[in-house]
């Protein structure tokens, strides 16, 4: 293990909203069998988690990647106070997409009232990691099913420790050492050609997501794993690296991360809630047909400067 592995506290300021404060709740921890993941079976998180059940929940998230809470009714406000308990919340650049009231919460829906998107329709598009052009990226993100599209609409993650560890000899030879280019920018002008979600950025928002650079792999800094830190999203360039060297090797490393042995397809289910680690997982929103609804409400947790 690397670093610190004590449990991250709430904000000071941070008071949570719960309808009461719970004893010990009974609930266990369903590993989902395939590439990672598990289900928390028979936890209510309207209910605030006393220490010893949040660090079961911390455990479980920090050795499976990603935790499945189903059939959670919770209010904005109870989602916002559990993601809140592992850390610092995040605003997203785009507060065109915040959910009224509760900035720390993005929108993420097709749905289109009254001629205005009422989230961001594309988000996850492209595989990512959440917020990795910031120079403090993701810790994790906590997703809340709010409306289903009857077919489609899963939402797929890949492995980047696994996908590290099974990296060929040569592939992993040229990227040592290196760093990589983070970009929120590089993509921004061809999704906005290809669908309606795509405000116009102000020279603020600009300013917001000027590029970074991290490491090409990263080291955990709770379990002390590595992991590649690339993705197709957000990743444009290897520093040092003729252009064209550079665009093959991301090239190869994307199509490795995202080799099916990898990869968990969530299909939702009415009020799940999923809680991924960003540092150890890359992300896909599976698509969507255009004719049915689809909304969720995203909390994204800030991690640590990336090593
Ligand atoms: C995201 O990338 O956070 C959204 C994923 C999804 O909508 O499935």
């Amino acid at each position: 293990m690397s670093q610190s592995n004590a449990l991250r506290q709430p904000e000071a300021h941070a008071a949570p909203r719960y309808a009461s404060v719970s004893p010990s709740q009974d609930f266990s921890i369903r590993p989902l069998g395939g590439a990672m993941g598990a289900e928390v079976v028979g936890i209510d998180l309207s209910r605030e988690l006393d220490p010893a059940d949040f660090a079961r929940v911390h455990r479980a998230h920090l050795d499976h990647h990603l935790l499945v809470f189903r059939g959670q009714r919770i209010t904005p406000q109870q989602h916002i106070d559990f993601s809140r308990r592992f850390g610092r919340l995040m605003i997203h650049v785009l507060h065109q997409f915040h959910l009224p009231g509760h900035p720390e919460i993005l929108v993420v829906s097709n749905i289109v009232e009254n001629g205005r998107p009422v989230g961001l329709g594309d988000a996850g598009k492209y595989w990512h990691s959440d917020i990795s052009y910031k120079e403090l990226p993701s810790l994790g993100s906590l997703l809340h099913a709010q409306e289903l599209p009857a077919q489609g609409g899963d939402t797929l993650f890949a492995d980047m420790h696994r996908a590290y560890d099974t990296l060929p000899a040569a592939l992993r030879a040229a990227i040592g050492g290196r760093r990589a280019v983070h970009s929120y920018l590089a993509k921004y002008g061809q999704l906005q050609k290809e669908g309606a979600w795509r405000p116009d950025l102000s020279a603020r928002q600009v300013e917001q997501v000027r590029e970074v650079v991290h490491p090409v792999v990263r080291t955990h800094p709770e379990s002390g794993r590595r992991a590649l830190f690339v993705s197709e999203g957000f990743t444009t360039r290897i520093e040092g690296l003729p252009e064209d060297e550079s665009r093959q090797i991301l090239g190869e490393l994307f199509a490795h991360s995202v080799r099916p042995e990898h990869i968990y397809r969530h299909v939702w289910q009415a009020h799940d809630l999923v809680f991924w680690d960003n540092r150890s997982l890359i992300h896909l929103a599976g698509g969507t047909p255009d004719h049915l609804r689809r909304k969720l409400y995203r909390t994204t947790i800030e991690g640590d400067a990336p090593f």
